[in-house]
């Protein structure tokens, strides 16, 4: 037996003090959220520049902008459910949360059957909803692989389980038949099953014990190994670094040394950046400027198959959320968790297949574009553009909201377009210039209910001047919408953008270890009172923060459901410059609210 060594990581993640209530009711939406680093703001949003990356064998994934994630394992046969109790969190944890002995999860792979599993329709799903890329799980945090793996038994190829020795051939052989690149996740450090392996110090089993480096040598680098040369993936997406040392990490990144263009991600640990950021379950407000980023996320609240799971976000959602991340410049890493059996579960088809719908009309407005020239999201929707070497720009712009005065705002933008047209339908469009910017003016109804785009092109690069963060208005009030919410959530779900312009709102703040954070500029130290249009069915307990200072803040209940009222938060002094205001709940005294927007008043 070896020895085990405890853990020092800690791993992000919810508490256990979910509140079920907003959870079905509210999140229609998906998680179209933000976070942002706590250190500096990033600059605003430039044009990345693809050229200087064009020899590196990476650049089809800085243009990919979608791709399907595929989680598939062992836990989708419990799926949800242990001892007839639904377990609460992601259904890929449920050996985790439920602390199944291993003898008994073990078990469950005599249902892994993949009996109805289709590779070719997987592939052809992924294509017709226009993703360029898939990423499978090829052994998550269960230990469990899906191909035959010479250091473990514990894989598809064990003797109790029915499903094919190998199921990532026939995906990756058909992915890669329709064009598309095959990428593959390996769980590196947690790894519940594998004596030794991070259980994050937390055994539940006697059978965990052992030594983490032996686990990493043994085990995770031979693996690697395995899956680099059986299908020379395109992608090798890490997860979950607890635990990893520099020490630990560098023989596992020497590994992708002979695959000079594999694309990783910065989930290796021990400081490794790999190639792409990984934002999870929400849209950083202005991406990562100048850095490639893949924004993963779920269409209900799991992984990993949950029979009881039906939270799915609606296929306007997810539409918006690829218009947005794209408009950032990012990838939408867009998750399916297949059935024990190997069906992709029927809601997650239809979404992708209207997505599929809108891509075959709209998709140059995603494919190969670049992230928005205008710094902040606008109240209408997103834009992103393509920018010749000539130095001709096409902007498209995602409508999100079709404004029924036809008048739609490009703020601070001086140029005059050469054309503009409805992608759609090929409708002519007119422009005026304005002194706040260019006014697109649309005639008629909306192509499209849910993102309509619109084309205008221009013979030289376009220069906008729109300030990256919320300042005060005239008359010196400063205004923070929805829009403009960086919220921080973890690995188990975020704060739910929804909507946009007048409509939009923060939803599904289920966990009070999530909060809001808002970037604004002020010109001068002082004291703003700060109102908020909140929903708060329950009483509830937060703090306004900004570094050190806190102000507490009791909400009383404003009614039932979404009872919007305008509520004092209290005062709160902020420095002059780019400063950041944090809404914290306090733990154990926290009701989830929904809120529109929150104003700050200069105190005189
Ligand atoms: C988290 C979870 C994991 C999931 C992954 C997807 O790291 O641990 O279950 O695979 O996120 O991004």
């Amino acid at each position: 037996m070896r020895t085990f060594l405890p853990s020092s990581f800690v791993v992000r993640l919810s508490s256990p003090a979910v509140i079920p209530i907003l959870a079905s009711a509210l999140c229609l939406g998906g998680c179209a959220t933000p976070n942002s680093p706590n250190s500096a703001p990033p600059a605003p949003a430039a044009p990345d520049a693809p050229a200087a990356h064009a020899e590196d064998g990476k650049q089809w994934f800085r243009e990919a902008r979608f791709g399907m994630f595929i989680h598939w394992g062992v836990y989708a046969v419990p799926a949800g459910v242990y001892q007839d109790k639904p377990i609460r969190g992601i259904g890929e944890w449920i050996l985790k949360r439920a602390k199944i002995p291993l003898s008994e999860y073990r078990a469950y792979v005599s249902d892994f059957t993949a009996a109805n599993y289709d590779p070719a329709a997987w592939a052809a799903l992924a294509k017709e909803a226009g993703m360029k890329y898939v990423v499978i799980t090829s052994k998550h945090h269960d230990g469990f692989a899906l191909y035959d793996s010479a250091v473990s038994d514990w894989d598809v190829a064990h003797p109790s389980c029915p499903a094919p020795d190998d199921l990532l051939t026939p995906l990756a052989e058909n992915v890669r038949a329709q064009g598309l690149k095959f990428g593959l996740y390996y769980s590196q450090a947690q790894d519940w099953t594998h004596p030794g392996g991070s259980t994050n110090g937390k055994n539940w089993d006697p059978a965990q014990a052992g030594d983490f480096d032996a686990y990493l040598r043994d085990i995770a680098a031979p693996q690697v190994r395995e899956i680099l040369t059986r299908y020379q993936p395109d992608i090798l997406w890490w997860d979950t670094p607890v635990n990893m040392t520099t020490d630990r990490a560098q023989p596992i990144h020497d590994l992708l040394t002979p695959f000079p263009s594999i694309i990783t991600n910065d989930r290796l640990g021990g400081g490794f950046e790999g190639d792409t950021k990984t934002p999870e379950q929400h849209i950083p407000p202005r991406g990562f400027p100048g850095q490639t980023f893949e924004v993963c996320m779920t269409m209900n609240d799991t992984w990993g198959f949950k029979k009881n799971d039906h939270n799915w976000k609606s296929s306007q959602q997810i539409l918006r959320n690829l218009s947005d991340i794209s408009s950032k410049g990012g990838n939408f890493l867009l998750n399916v968790g297949p059935t024990a059996d190997g069906r992709i579960p029927e809601p997650s088809i239809e979404r992708l297949k209207a997505v599929g719908r809108w891509m075959k009309i709209n998709s140059e407005a995603i494919h190969a574009t670049q992230s928005s020239p205008f710094a902040r999201r606008l109240p209408w929707g997103r834009v992103t553009q393509k920018v010749e070497s000539s130095g001709a720009t096409t902007l498209f712009l995602h409508v999100w909201e079709w404004p029924a005065d036809g008048r739609l705002l490009l703020p601070t933008l001086q140029a005059t377009p050469r054309s503009a047209r409805v992608l759609a339908d090929g409708r002519k469009v007119n422009t005026t210039p304005s002194n706040d910017g260019l006014v697109v003016n649309l005639t008629g109804t909306a192509p499209d209910p849910d993102v309509s785009v619109v084309v205008l092109e221009f013979n030289s690069p376009v220069t906008v001047t729109q300030s990256a963060f919320a300042t005060p208005e005239a008359d010196g009030t400063l205004t923070l919408h929805p829009m403009d919410a960086d919220t921080h959530g973890s690995y188990a779900g975020n704060i739910n953008l929804y909507g946009t312009g007048a409509s939009a709102l923060l939803t599904h703040w289920l966990e009070a270890n999530w909060r809001v954070e808002y970037q604004l500029k002020t010109p001068a130290a002082r004291t703003w009172r700060v109102t908020a249009e909140v929903a708060a069915p329950a009483a509830t307990k937060l703090k306004l923060r900004n570094g050190k200072t806190e102000v507490p803040v009791d909400l009383a209940p404003t009614g039932p459901g979404q009872s919007w009222k305008t509520v004092e938060l209290g005062a709160i002094a902020l420095p002059s410059g780019l400063t950041s205001l944090e809404l914290v709940p306090v733990k154990g005294s926290w009701n989830p609210i929904e809120l529109r927007t929150v104003r700050l008043t200069p105190v005189p």
